[in-house]
This record gives C-alpha cells, structure tokens and sequence, in this order.
C-alpha cells in the first residue's frame, strides 16, 4: 500500500490545497490528510472545525482521510505508516524552507519529501491571505469552495451592536 501524507495548518484549506490533496490522491492508494495542532498558535478555526470543513471537501476521493496530527510530522508519519509527504510549491521562495524540512524530515525517520508544483490559478494563494481578503469584505470565491467561503462570512462578520 503506498500511502503519502499532505500535512498542513489548513486554516482554511483553499483550493489550492485540494489541487495538491486531488492530484496526490491519483498518484497513492491512500493520502492522508495531517492537520496540524499547534498548542502555542490560535487559528480562525479550531482544529475540529478544519477537519470537519476538509472532510466535506474531500468526500468525492475514496482514498483520501482526514487526521489530526501534535508534536513531530515524522512520528505521525510512522503512526500512519506512510512513508511520502507531499509538498506543495507555489514558487522559488517556498522552497528554501521546505527543503530544509524535506531534509530534517529524511535525517530524523527516512521519510521521503515529493514536491509537487501548484497549479499556476493558485501559485499566489494562502490561507492568510484568503482570511485577510475575506475580512476586509472582499471576495474570495475562486480561492476557496463554497462551505470555506461561508464559514470565512461567518467567523468574520462582526456581531450587530447591542
Ligand atoms: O500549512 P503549514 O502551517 O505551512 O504547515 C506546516 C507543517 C505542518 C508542515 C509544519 O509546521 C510541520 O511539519 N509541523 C510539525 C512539527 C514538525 O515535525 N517539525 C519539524 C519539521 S522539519
């Protein structure tokens, strides 16, 4: 069974991240989504909350899943007995840091890093950039599926005044 995991924040995810999970999906028998709990940072949305917005989203793959992952991406890796991450790159300034990563990765438990080019739609796309563009009323549509996009109107439209 080749098994790859596609690890994240995903604070939302974005269309650009279910290019990647869609595109590795064809590529394993099995992907596995990691979302990150990271203890010391506060998220827009809560780690159940990603989960269960990442779930809907990829319920049209069979062989993807969605996970929860805290401490070392390589612990979880073993856990899941994947043994392939799958990057996404968005351009030349991504890769510094994932490549330090790719190596750290394969130095601590063997576990292989593939990079994988983002489709150019979305080459500019992050999550805090959909968050900021979703506070400030713009538009986020073409960045993110519908149930993000209501989640964003949701989360970050301020309460009327009492
Ligand atoms: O979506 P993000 O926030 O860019 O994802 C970053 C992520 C989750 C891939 C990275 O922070 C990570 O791997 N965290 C787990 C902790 C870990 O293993 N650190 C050592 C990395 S070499």
């Amino acid at each position: 069974m080749r098994r790859a995991v596609c690890p994240g924040s995903f604070d939302p995810v974005t269309n650009g991240h279910l290019d990647i999970v869609g595109r590795a999906s064809r590529l394993f028998d099995e992907v596995i989504v990691g979302v990150l709990i990271n203890q010391s940072k506060t998220g827009l949305f809560t780690v159940e909350e990603r989960i269960a917005m990442l779930r809907e989203v990829t319920a049209s793959y069979d062989n993807v899943r969605v996970e929860s992952f805290r401490g070392l991406l390589v612990d979880f890796c073993r856990a899941q007995q994947a043994s392939v991450l799958i990057k996404g790159i968005r351009a030349v300034s991504d890769f510094d840091y994932e490549l330090q990563m790719a190596q750290m990765n394969i130095g601590l438990a063997g576990v292989e890093t593939l990079f994988m080019p983002t489709n150019p739609l979305y080459s500019f796309l992050s999550s805090s950039l959909v968050k900021d563009v979703a506070k400030w009323g713009g538009d986020v549509t073409p960045h993110v599926p519908d149930i993000v996009r209501e989640a964003l109107k949701t989360r970050l439209t301020p309460p009327p005044p009492a």
